[in-house]
């Protein structure tokens, strides 16, 4: 099986094999979102990365890596909901609340907040390790991570924010749970603390891109392309990079993160045991160009 097939069974065993099942139907609604096919992004990064160091996959890293993604999975059933970004369509499918009801999305998307916790901490990995992984799981996720970047973006609606705004928002609500994975990884591969921080800035640069990107994405791309509602942005008066600099310039910001987040990788590579061809690939499927 890919990667991608063992992150989406470790999610599944999760809801089908560890507890006697409570509702069916909260199952159901959580299931449709993570099986409808995400990029896998964040997890992808995380095994990549613990390869480069080395590491042979196994069960207990794919479990880190199916926490943080339903995580995220999460994120995006509680954006789209109509008092945040109200939007039809996700991955190419319904969103959950459409496919099925509000409170019903509220509910899965509060169980893809609190499970990951649990297959976290059931991890087969040293206790210390998993105590850093849950901490850091946490901030990356709730109100100074993901969840008060969510807050900054929906205040900012309409608003005419300055650069140094807009990047704390993207910091936070995409930026945190995007370098979960590379400071996770230095921490299961068990890196220096020198090591870990500067993967820890490698990361803020990729999900500082990742969120320029979808940005750009959001201005430039097709429903077929995204599986979701283009220019939606400018509709609900966001913030974004093409809005505040222009669709030119925000080329030049994507490409300048990736490129400073490449140079931190090539310096691994020359002064620690880290082979960087997976992780130079992920970078270089970020680029779009003009
Ligand atoms: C979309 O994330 C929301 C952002 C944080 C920009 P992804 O682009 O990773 O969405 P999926 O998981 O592939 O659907
Ligand atoms: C989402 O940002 C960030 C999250 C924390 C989910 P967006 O609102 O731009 O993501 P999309 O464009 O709906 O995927
Ligand atoms: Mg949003
Ligand atoms: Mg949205
Ligand atoms: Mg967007």
């Amino acid at each position: 099986m890919d990667k991608l097939g063992l992150i989406d069974e470790a999610i599944r065993r999760y809801y089908k094999e560890t507890h006697e099942t409570v509702s069916e139907d909260l199952i159901t609604s959580i299931l449709y979102s993570v099986d409808s096919g995400g990029k896998r992004i964040r997890p992808l990064i995380l095994l990549d990365l613990l390869e480069g160091f080395g590491l042979e996959l196994n069960q207990a890293h794919l479990d880190v890596a199916a926490s943080l993604e339903m995580i995220h999975t999460g994120s995006l059933i509680h954006d789209d909901l109509p008092a945040m970004d109200n939007d039809d369509y996700r991955r190419g499918r319904l969103t959950n609340h459409k496919k099925f009801d509000e409170a019903t999305a509220i509910l899965a998307g509060d169980s893809l907040f609190l499970d990951p916790f649990d297959l976290l901490a059931r991890a087969d990995l040293k206790a210390e390790i998993i105590v850093r992984l849950v901490q850091l799981l946490s901030q990356s996720s709730g109100t100074f991570g993901m969840v008060g970047g969510q807050m900054l973006d929906m205040k900012g609606e309409g608003q005419a924010l300055n650069l140094e705004q807009l990047a704390s928002i993207h910091a936070n609500k995409t930026g945190r749970l995007l370098t979960f994975p590379f400071t996770a990884a230095g921490i299961i591969a068990e890196q220096s603390e020198q090591v870990i921080s500067q993967l820890t800035v490698a990361g803020m640069l990729i999900g500082h891109a990742f969120q320029v990107r979808d940005d750009i994405l959001d201005v430039t791309a097709s429903f077929e392309e995204l599986g979701k509602t283009p220019q939606k942005d400018l509709l609900a008066e966001k913030s974004t990079y093409p809005a505040l600099l222009g669709l030119d310039q925000s080329y030049v910001v994507l490409d300048d993160s990736l490129n400073q987040a490449t140079a931190i990788f090539q310096n691994l590579s020359q002064s620690q045991d880290f082979e960087p061809s997976q992780i130079f690939q992920v970078i270089e499927r970020l680029r779009l160009h003009a």
